[in-house]
């Protein structure tokens, strides 16, 4: 296949919170897509950005006291670091706060125009009299008008399931202020959809992608269906106030933040080709060879399959090639819930210190080409990786890179023998065609190839036991080649699975000192050829790891998304650790703190399960809001400091008496989400709690960080 020039876009993701579990899903699938499609030779650029406009974003910032570019400007922040911490790598990370994308919108809008598809006329509009701004539906409450249910949002009635306007709402009141609204007139502008569905049929239909689906069957459908109903016009504009570009010769109007989200992949690509000289034209313009992919999640279908190639194409610049959709995220086969703790945020799952390629590969063996929901079953997470990735892929270097160095010098035979050379081929035969499942977006399938070929190799290192034949010293050429298929089996899966685990397979890389460059690269043969030393390159997830991450996520319990925003960005902004704020009134375990009867007798091993450490107390205070708790600051030498609440206030009156001091504590506890912070470990006391608590202490000469035998 020639080579390729692609693209590619994520979704981008809302300015007003941060990214959870279901974001990543879309996130995750583009980044092995884009990989796959340079490890298959193509060229890809892959931008993002953060969607900043819209009436939730200026309200957000408003309730945080913030202008809204302070406020999206602390969003983008945390996007940006999660999105690195997952290996999302985009080329280039933007904003539809900037100036590449005021003008491009303003560009488009100007074609579409001049081109004759702009309307112009009056609408009503519920406005909220106290506010003094229009209400968007949401905005809206009042009691059904089908089933008589209090408090229903604007649109559509959570009871009934009943879809209708605002106006039809009874005893309507605005959101914001309590006011009832009244209906006034306001001057909209409308894109005419509805001139361009001859367009969009031939788009539809592959004419503009050289006769390849522009997406799944089911998604062109579902498409095609809108299209037979009929095209609506589609309103554009919204009054002020609102966070959002003005519309060129309409005082007071604003862009809808829909009609410039998507001119934001334009706007990022655009201040991309400004940082590397990359020819804008070269991919947008009408004519242009290059593709164009978008990566989106299901619920934004329309906006990309009907007006966006609309838009572009009454602008003059190309359409899209393809749209990929992902279908939704479930967490334990439930939609995600803040109460189960299964609405997991993606830095909860980095705190718990769950390796960020775990979730990649798991979403992996759920994708394919079509936009069903993935559930992210945390048992089967769990199983799956432990037993995929360690258990089948990096026990074949485990078990076999040791011989190698002891007896070989790290040196892989010079070739293979029959046996070897045979097997080899076989291995072969299921790698090939992978980059074609990688470009189709079936990654289920690419893993279940993965599967078979580990599973082959296994057992033909279980059938050969090198660990018996290394124990005669007559059989080692039989020895030599058995570790020399293994390791190429298992660089030749490293190949294979290098788009989903791009830092972990960087380090099988490095210990077999041969780079893959390519899905071709990994069928080299590896012989006359010298391995590093192995060392582990996962380790299998930890359980505690995974209770402690569902943990954390119920804690936010009873406090609105929107409240978390807010302190979220306060926090980014003030650049001071993450805290997260919930109002569930949880208090520290503190051994102290309930006298238990006496505990069970133990092995010393039990014990030693236990890394019990001296540190230095560096800070202490009262924590606000709390009547029990003591923030603890500690030094704790090499470990690092640390930060741990412990429930003893009621026994310290005066923290700060305690800087200075030794304390003992636990420093391996999984870390504890709590509702001021996170909590690192526990301080231990003694005594019967409340005001009878006594920190432990310790002689003259321990430093911070020794350990505690
Ligand atoms: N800002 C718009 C997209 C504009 S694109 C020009 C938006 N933002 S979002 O933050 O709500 O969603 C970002 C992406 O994440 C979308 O593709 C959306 O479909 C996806 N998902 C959000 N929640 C999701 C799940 N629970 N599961 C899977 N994908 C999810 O939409
Ligand atoms: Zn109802």
């Amino acid at each position: 296949m020639s080579h390729r020039r692609l693209l590619v876009t994520n979704a981008l993701p809302y300015a007003n919170g941060p990214l959870h579990m279901g974001h990543l899903l879309g996130y995750i699938q583009a980044d092995i897509w884009v990989r796959a499609q340079r490890m298959s030779g193509n060229e890809a650029v892959y931008v993002c950005a953060d969607d900043a406009h819209g009436t939730p974003i200026m309200l957000a910032a408003e309730k945080a006291g913030m202008t809204p570019e302070a406020f999206i400007a602390g969003i983008r922040e945390g996007h940006e670091a999660d999105f690195a911490a997952f290996g999302v790598d985009f080329d280039h990370y933007h904003t539809t706060h900037s100036e590449e994308n005021r003008e491009l919108a303003t560009l488009i809008y100007t074609r579409l125009r001049d081109g004759g598809s702009i309307a112009k006329r009056s609408i009503q509009q519920l406005f909220d009299p106290e506010k003094q701004m229009f209400l968007p539906d949401r905005y809206i409450k009042g009691i059904c008008p089908n089933c008589g249910t209090p408090d229903q949002y604007g649109d559509n009635c959570e009871n009934c399931g009943a879809t209708y306007a605002p106006t039809d709402l009874i005893n309507p009141y605005s959101v914001m202020s309590g006011a009832t609204p009244v209906l006034r007139d306001s001057e909209h502008y409308f894109f005419e959809l509805s001139k361009f569905e001859v367009l969009l049929r031939d788009w539809f239909a592959g004419k503009y992608s050289n006769g390849k689906p522009v997406a799944n069957r089911g998604v062109v459908a579902k498409l095609s269906e809108w299209l037979d109903g009929g095209l609506k016009d589609w309103d554009i504009s919204r009054d002020a106030p609102y966070f959002g570009f003005p519309i060129p010769d309409a005082p007071g109007k604003f862009f809808y933040v829909w009609l410039d989200a998507p001119i934001g992949y334009l706007a990022s690509f655009k201040a991309y080709c400004d940082k590397t000289g990359v020819k804008f034209d070269e991919f947008l313009a009408e004519n242009s060879a290059a593709e164009m992919h978008h990566f989106i999640g299901k619920d934004i279908i329309n906006f990309h399959g009907l007006f966006w190639p609309a838009m572009l194409h009454g602008a003059q610049m190309r359409t899209p090639t393809a749209l990929h959709t992902n279908g939704y995220l479930t967490v334990n086969g439930a939609k995600m819930s803040k109460s189960r703790g299964t609405f997991i945020q993606a830095r909860t799952y980095l705190d718990a210190g769950i390796h960020p390629e775990f979730l990649r590969y798991y979403f992996a063996t759920m994708l394919s080409d079509a936009p069903v929901d993935v559930d992210l079953d945390l048992k089967a997470f769990e199983e799956r990786v432990n037993s995929h990735l360690i258990g089948k892929w990096v026990n074949i270097a485990s078990r076999t890179a040791g011989f190698v160095q002891k007896f070989f010098g790290g040196k892989l035979a010079d070739r293979f023998d029959v046996e070897e050379a045979a097997l080899w081929q076989t291995l072969l035969s299921h790698y090939d065609g992978i980059e074609q499942l990688y470009d189709t977006g079936e990654f289920a399938e690419v893993t279940r190839r993965f599967v078979t070929m580990a599973d082959l190799i296994n057992g033909y290192i279980a059938a050969k036991a090198p660990w018996l034949i290394a124990k005669d010293e007559s059989r080692r050429h039989e020895l030599q080649q058995v570790c020399t298929l293994s390791l190429n089996a298992f660089r030749l899966i490293a190949g294979l699975l290098k788009p989903v685990l791009p830092a972990t397979v960087a380090a099988a890389e490095q210990f077999l000192a041969a780079p893959i460059a390519s899905f071709i690269d990994a069928r080299r043969e590896l012989h006359h050829h010298t391995v590093g030393n192995f060392e582990p390159l996962l380790g299998r997830i930890d359980p505690r790891h995974v209770e402690a991450m569902v943990e954390a996520s119920k804690e936010s319990l009873g406090v609105s998304a929107e409240a978390l925003v807010v302190e979220k960005t306060k926090k980014a902004i003030n650049n001071t650790p993450k805290v997260a704020m919930t109002n569930a009134d949880s208090q520290p375990t503190n051994i102290g703190s309930s006298p238990a009867p006496t505990p069970d007798i133990i092995a010393i091993d039990d014990f030693a399960k236990l890394d019990l450490r001296i540190a230095k107390v560096v800070g202490c205070e009262f924590v606000e809001g709390s009547d029990k708790l003591l923030r603890f600051e500690l030094d704790a030498g090499p470990l690092g400091k640390r930060q741990i609440f412990s429930g003893i206030r009621a026994a310290y009156a005066e923290p700060d008496k305690l800087v200075g001091r030794n304390v003992v504590f636990i420093a391996n506890l999984a870390p504890r989400k709590m509702r001021f912070g996170i909590s690192e470990g526990m301080i231990l006391s003694a005594g019967e709690g409340g005001a009878d608590l006594f920190l432990l202490d310790a002689d003259n000469g321990a430093k911070p960080g020794d350990t505690v035998r």
